[in-house]
């Protein structure tokens, strides 16, 4: 990677125009050095401005995401993690997915600024950008075995919600299985979402490895990305989220869901999932993995975490997985 792109970028955080003029001579280099970085930040997905007699700017603010920051934001816990800040990675959760066997410590939380290649749910395809999404995963080792992690993405929504409450984000709810919605104007918009790898035996120790990315601040290009009606958290309140507090925060609450999940299982927080449910008693749509749809009304989730849904025809139905869109019903 170009060692000056980063150092230039953060020049350009504060969102105005910078000459290259100026930039190069701040770093002692040449122009035509700003030039080759700014265009493999562009190579990258920033989207920089260039104005003749202005110079570059960045089409907003950005606050990068800085260790020793969310380290600050954790505070005197901050010890029982391991933090490390990419500027630009693939993906965090291929980093973690790769590093985990060769024994990456338990409560690590890998971020990064800039994610090229990001994985959601059923092989899409994340889309991120500097300074619109905050993107990390967190990797979590348990003493039992993956057969007994049902419902674990589900407490992962329930911790999130719990710490979008603390950054007065009160309007969250939880779209089975895991995706964090805000309902805007009677529109559902998607806020963050959940994308949770497992390793190890399925009765022995496993490790978790725990994507999350959450929206900030979309840009017009980004929405134009997305395949659905998506939010970024700014939109939500009235005063910008600190990501780096914002970050602190979640690892903490993260924490604690991850060893009360592990003594308690998904039943502890059963009845906190559902007071979040965007689902309750909504007509919905259930897409399984062959093809088939199943119609029905959104019940609820039972203490493992599936899915209950009414149907006509067979009554109550229980799904661990599927795909879930809302009916509109007339
Ligand atoms: C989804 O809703 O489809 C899940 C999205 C999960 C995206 C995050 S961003 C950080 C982590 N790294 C990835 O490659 N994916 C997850």
């Amino acid at each position: 990677m170009n060692n000056l792109l980063f150092p230039v970028l953060s020049i350009l955080s504060d969102g105005k125009f910078h000459s290259g003029e100026m930039i190069a001579k701040h770093f002692n280099v040449s122009r035509v050095s700003v030039w080759q970085a700014i265009s493999d930040a562009e190579k990258l997905g920033v989207e920089i401005f260039s104005v003749r007699g202005k110079g570059y700017s960045l089409s907003h603010s950005v606050q990068f995401i800085d260790e020793m920051k969310v380290k600050k934001s954790i505070g005197e816990m901050a010890s029982w993690f391991n933090i490390k800040v990419f500027d630009v990675i693939d993906s965090t959760n291929n980093f973690l997915m790769q590093e985990a066997p060769k024994g990456y410590p338990h409560a690590s939380c890998v971020a990064t600024n800039i994610q090229t290649n990001g994985k959601g749910r059923r092989g899409r395809q994340w889309q991120s950008s500097l300074g619109e999404n905050l993107t990390f995963s967190f990797l979590w080792r348990f003493t039992k075995g993956a057969a007994a992690l049902s419902g674990l993405s589900l407490a992962v929504g329930v911790s999130l919600i719990r710490s979008l409450k603390k950054v007065n984000v009160d309007q969250a709810l939880l779209k089975w299985p895991n995706d964090i919605l805000i309902n805007d104007d009677g529109v559902y918009k998607k806020l963050a979402g959940i994308l949770i790898e497992l390793q190890g035996d399925m009765d022995g120790q496993s490790a978790a490895i725990i994507g999350i990315g959450i929206n900030l601040e979309l840009s017009k290009n980004q929405l134009s990305k997305i395949d659905q009606p998506a939010i970024g958290i700014n939109q939500c309140v009235e005063e910008k989220i600190n990501p780096n507090e914002f970050l602190g925060i979640i690892i903490k609450d993260l924490a604690e869901v991850l060893a009360k999940f592990e003594s308690n299982s998904f039943e502890h927080f059963q009845d906190e999932w559902q007071s979040y449910d965007a689902l309750k008693e909504q007509a919905i749509s259930i897409n399984l993995r062959d093809g088939e749809s199943i119609f029905g009304r959104a019940k609820g989730v039972n203490n493992s975490g599936a899915l209950e849904v009414i149907t006509e025809e067979d009554g109550i139905k229980t799904f661990s997985s599927g795909e879930v869109t809302i009916r509109k019903v007339e």
